[in-house]
């Protein structure tokens, strides 16, 4: 029988005390857990340790690097060109990935974007794109060198099952546990897979505001800072950008919608906020990538963003021209009252396109590509009564209740008072700030 160093008692009860885990405990507690030797039990009890007392910097950073090593490392350095990588902390009606990943790869740089699923109420990248007919999310890594390699540049696909399976089961864990909104959790979680897939630059989407994990700007800002420190202390060039999710991304949420939505904007139109950060998104990987100069609007407007795309999505099987499924059933809320729409919160209306059936409960559920929310307005916007503010869509009418009950509370439409404007709340700026190693 082997051994073991350490004790998982121990290593539980020093963080439970509010003690810093000393490094070789560490790296053995998450090696142990992945072979199935520390149980469940003991890692959902750590996990809560580092929930209720957090841990230092250096801690994240062996954290991070433990379950980098419990899997693979992919290398793009035969590629011969420069690879550059976003993700995005996650919020309702964000479907950037579509546009930018083809968008920077039209300049040249390779764009191996690892991508996930929903779960709850935000959406996930491949269920969205897996509406395309024929499209495939899975690709073997040989698949994947071969586009990144040739004259498409950008792949959007399935992490295999080799990178950070520590993150796997430890990340399945926390779901399950009340564990998953911790900074040194979630940073190294995200951190663990994105310095495993081995690419030379990343820029972090670090949201805020309602629909986003982070409720709170400091915390976001935290995160995404933590995460900054760990893609640096790798090697990988790594920056972010912290943006605004308290009112959702363009007018669809759901899958299908989103890529039509997305589709607009490769086409040089689409709403301005989803081109917005598109644009911010893309100048910022250029740039780690070596080209600030690039000029992004002039890619979406003159096709070339549009021609990345129909390549990219062709050579995973799909057919850029086949027409996107639509729910045969809709119901459109309209204002019950005249004014100005002041408030539009992120997170109802996720709720509401997930209970549509546009996002899954559990992990083997199925999402259905047709069903989601257009909106009609964004906060700003001058209502009559009887206007419309969201068409919601689905395949069963019995799903329209709880849809609606989700936006209650979700909206207001207020009027002028003695000749005073009503104050529109948006929570600021699309982009709030950029977050870089220096500071
Ligand atoms: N996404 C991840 O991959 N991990 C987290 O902990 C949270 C979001």
């Amino acid at each position: 029988m082997k051994i073991e160093p350490f004790d998982a008692v121990d290593v539980i009860r020093t963080k439970r005390d509010g003690g810093a885990v000393p490094e070789p405990a560490l790296r053995w507690l998450v090696d142990a857990y992945t072979r199935g030797f520390v149980s469940d039990a003991q890692m959902a009890s750590f996990a809560m340790a580092v929930f209720l007392r957090g841990m230092v910097r250096d801690e994240i950073r062996v954290l991070t690097d433990a379950m980098i090593s419990s899997g693979e490392r992919m290398s793009f350095a035969s590629l011969g060109k420069k690879t550059v990588d976003k993700h995005s902390t996650g919020g309702v009606g964000d479907k950037i990935t579509l546009p930018l990943a083809p968008l920077v790869a039209s300049f040249g740089v390779a764009v191996p974007q690892l991508s996930g699923r929903g779960l709850g109420h935000t959406g996930g990248t491949l269920d969205k794109l897996e509406s395309i007919a024929g499209w495939r999310a899975g690709l073997s890594n040989e698949e994947m060198f071969a586009q990144l390699a040739g004259d498409v540049g950008a792949v959007i696909c399935a992490a295999g099952s080799g990178l950070a399976p520590a993150d796997k089961k430890l990340y399945a864990l926390r779901d399950v546990t009340a564990t998953v909104d911790c900074i040194p959790l979630i940073a190294s979680s995200i951190m663990s897979k994105k310095i495993a897939e081995g690419t030379d630059a990343l820029v972090l989407d670090g949201k805020f505001g309602s629909g986003a994990f982070m409720k709170d700007e400091d915390q976001a800002r935290e995160l995404a800072r933590t995460m900054v420190e760990l893609g640096t202390d790798s090697g990988v060039a790594t920056t972010a950008l912290l943006t605004n999710m308290n009112v959702p991304l363009g007018l669809a949420i759901g899958n299908a919608n989103e890529v039509r939505e997305s589709v607009e904007v490769l086409a040089g139109g689409g709403p301005a906020d989803v081109r917005e950060l598109t644009v911010a998104l893309a100048r910022e990987m250029l740039a780690l990538a070596g080209q600030p100069d690039a000029d992004v609007e002039r890619a979406l407007d003159d096709g070339r963003a549009m021609d990345s795309w129909r390549r990219m999505i062709k050579a995973q099987g799909g057919d850029p021209d086949a027409p996107l499924p639509v729910a045969p059933e809709t119901h459109t809320v309209t204002a019950t009252v005249a004014g100005t729409v002041t408030r539009m919160e992120a997170l109802p209306l996720g709720v509401a396109a997930w209970r549509l059936g546009a996002g899954r409960a559990r992990a083997e559920d199925e999402v259905v590509f047709s069903a989601g929310i257009d909106l009609h307005v964004k906060p700003g916007a001058v209502v009559a009564v009887g206007d419309p503010l969201f068409t919601l869509s689905a395949t069963e009418p019995a799903r329209f209740d709880r849809a609606i009950e989700a936006l209650d509370g979700a909206y207001a439409i207020e009027q002028a008072v003695d000749g005073v404007a009503a104050v529109v709340h948006t929570g600021g700026p699309l982009v709030l700030e950029r977050i870089t190693a220096q500071g």
